[in-house]
């Protein structure tokens, strides 16, 4: 089977940077977002902005499955920190993910436990990960971790919040949709890697100009994925 490669993109300006850079592109509406086929680094992709939050990242991800047969899952965007040795701009590659807002405590599961899941956190792709690390590290090297994921709808920016989601989760940084993207990519045998750029420390702290930031983030992931995109096609 040849490689499609579904790209999921938390910002504009990361999206733009990606459809500047593929040819035949071709987007179609679905769902309430756009979905760019073409070709990115030689390979066939679809990029689409999925909007904020699990339920619009698990549409997205299921569309991408169905309409158009992906073989290989990314999602990128930006995540706060949940550890101390992980600043502003550095990225994080998941070896896995996990819902940090997933309660069916009361019900005799652990946090973040999905009742009928088989798993707690959703393992990403082994191949998909070394690829997505070795990018990273080109793109910005000596700042790139792997870890755990967690994710929820909820924008963290408070201590004890931040605490508790790092107690429950052992993640290493958090934001909105990764582990939707996850599971959806678990249940349809589909294998996925997410790359985030972090974008703050997840509590009150104050952080750089934010659109600054998000500039840079948007490049730095929107490179990775490139080169991400040209490690698929070597392999095939
Ligand atoms: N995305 C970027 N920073 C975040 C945070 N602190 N919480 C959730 N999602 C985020």
């Amino acid at each position: 089977v040849m490689t499609t490669l579904g790209i999921i993109g938390a910002m504009q300006v990361e999206v733009d940077l990606l459809l500047k850079a593929m040819d035949r592109k071709y987007g179609k509406t679905i769902a309430g977002s756009v979905f760019y086929e073409g070709t990115l680094e030689g390979i066939p992709v679809v990029v689409v902005q999925c909007g904020v939050g699990k339920v619009n990242a698990a549409i997205c991800a299921q569309i991408l499955c169905d309409c158009y047969h992906v073989t290989h899952l990314v999602n990128t965007g930006i995540a706060g920190s949940l550890c101390a040795d992980l600043d502003i701009g550095d990225l994080v590659i998941s070896t896995d993910a996990m819902y940090h807002d997933f309660d069916c405590v009361n019900f005799g599961y652990p946090m973040g436990k999905v009742p009928g899941m088989d798993v707690i956190s959703f393992p990403a792709d082994k191949t998909m990960i070394d690829y997505a690390f070795a990018a990273a590290e080109t793109v910005n090297p000596g700042h790139t971790k792997k870890g755990r994921i967690a994710s929820g709808d909820q924008f963290v920016a408070e201590k004890a919040l931040k605490d508790k989601i790092i107690a429950n989760t052992q993640g290493l940084c958090t934001e909105m949709e990764g582990a939707a993207i996850a599971q959806t990519a678990y249940r349809n045998q589909v294998p996925f890697v997410i790359l985030r750029a972090i974008s703050d420390k997840a509590d009150n702290s104050a952080s750089m100009d934010y659109p600054t930031f998000e500039r840079i983030a948007a490049h730095r992931c929107a490179e990775v994925t490139r080169n991400l995109a040209r490690q698929l096609k070597a392999a095939e």
